[in-house]
């Protein structure tokens, strides 16, 4: 990971594999230009790396000129005109090779087409190390494409962010930043203990449960461990400030993560409000709840059925099975209005198999993202 003015970004493509993808670039154009003395057009400042290992690999004559695009003011019919900055030579009935770092809109590529045009090039190609599909929006053929990637903002090899990163010898891609932090929610029998398991695997999430964090705390008798235990021990509720510290214990062991699943927390909107000044404090925030929906019938009818295989007792009454249902709904209402008025409430259908409701979840997770 290394990180440049504010953003961080981590190693995506190898030097061997930039360097494999420029052999077979200039294989190619060996094959095509090796006897017709092209000039490479460089495209600077971001081209100089890719350009100077192309060109070294040419086994034919050459010429080299390295350019940038700009624009000047023209007379007022022409407005801004667009220019090659430092094109030394002419380029009128010659073939060239325009060498690129990266397409991605393909703006550039616009306008140097526009003007080689209007030099009156006998033809030219472009190379380009990197092209990004999805973010191109036009229809010029790209004939030497070293390699095609996500819709990424990368850094490396010529590639800057604000200036930095040129220098260095592989690709970096901009590691997600904003951590996806989830607020999962559902009845008893929803499901969600295991969607909690498969979203953690999927996203590389870190699952926070606050039983386990209590359990957990209680055991290893940490301080607030300890405190929290003296309150249950006489029968009362450990305060809001206590589960708090626990819980950003919990964040701050997992700082580098893409994100938690906060699972049995926030119960209250004043312990919502708490673990939103908890992240911002981190320099994220609660991105989602997430609440599994699923009809009171279906989940006793579920319930009613685990009760059966596990014998857990609590899962064999169905007037207890009920109630917990109902105090769910109790708890939890508060807590669907917060998060709703914020636009950061989604219910998900949680009737369907295990991978349906995942993909479910999923989309929300991924709208996030964007
Ligand atoms: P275009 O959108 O194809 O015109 O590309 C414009 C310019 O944006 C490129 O020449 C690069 O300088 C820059 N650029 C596009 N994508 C990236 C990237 O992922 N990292 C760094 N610079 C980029
Ligand atoms: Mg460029």
């Amino acid at each position: 990971m290394i990180q440049l003015h504010d953003l961080r970004f981590e190693p995506f493509i190898s030097e061997e594999k930039i360097t494999r993808s420029i052999d077979s670039i200039a294989e190619k154009i060996n094959a095509e230009y090796k006897d017709k003395n092209p000039v490479f057009l460089g495209v600077l400042n971001g081209a100089f790396m890719v350009a100077s290992e192309i060109i070294k690999r040419f086994e034919g004559d050459c010429e080299v000129t390295f350019v940038k695009l700009g624009s000047y003011e023209g007379t007022s019919t022409s407005g801004r005109v667009e220019a090659l900055i430092g094109l030394s030579h002419s380029l009128e009935g010659r073939q060239v090779v325009v060498i690129e770092d990266i397409v991605d809109t393909g703006n550039t590529l616009a306008a140097i087409d526009r003007i080689l045009t209007s030099h009156g090039v006998a033809g030219y190609k472009i190379a380009t190390l990197f092209f990004k599909p999805k973010a191109y929006q036009k229809n010029y053929n790209i004939d030497y494409i070293g390699m095609e990637i996500p819709n990424d903002f990368i850094v490396g090899y010529g590639l800057d962010y604000d200036g930095l990163g040129r220098n260095l010898t592989q690709i970096y891609k901009l590691k997600q930043q904003g951590m996806t932090n989830l607020v999962l929610f559902g009845p008893p029998g929803a499901g969600k203990g295991t969607q909690a398991t498969v979203l953690k695997e999927k996203y590389q999430l870190i699952h926070i449960s606050t039983g386990d964090v209590f359990r957990y705390n209680i055991k290893n008798e940490t301080e607030l461990g300890r405190t929290a235990k003296s309150y249950m021990d006489k029968g009362q509720l450990v305060p809001d400030g206590i589960t708090i510290g626990m819980l950003e214990a919990e964040v701050d062991k997992n700082s580098g993560a893409n994100g938690f699943i906060f699972d049995g927390f926030p119960r209250t909107t004043a312990q919502a409000d708490a673990l939103s000044q908890l992240l911002q404090e981190k320099n994220t925030d609660v991105a989602a709840m997430i609440a599994l929906e699923v009809e009171d019938e279906v989940l006793v009818e579920r319930l009613l059925g685990r009760g059966k295989t596990s014998g857990r007792v609590d899962d064999a009454d169905e007037e207890i099975i009920r109630n917990r249902i109902k105090v769910y709904y109790n708890e939890t209402a508060v807590l669907k209005d917060y998060y709703q008025e914020k636009g950061k409430y989604y219910g998900v259908n949680g009737v369907g198999s295990v991978e349906e409701i995942t993909e479910r979840i999923s989309e929300v997770i991924d709208s996030l993202k964007k």
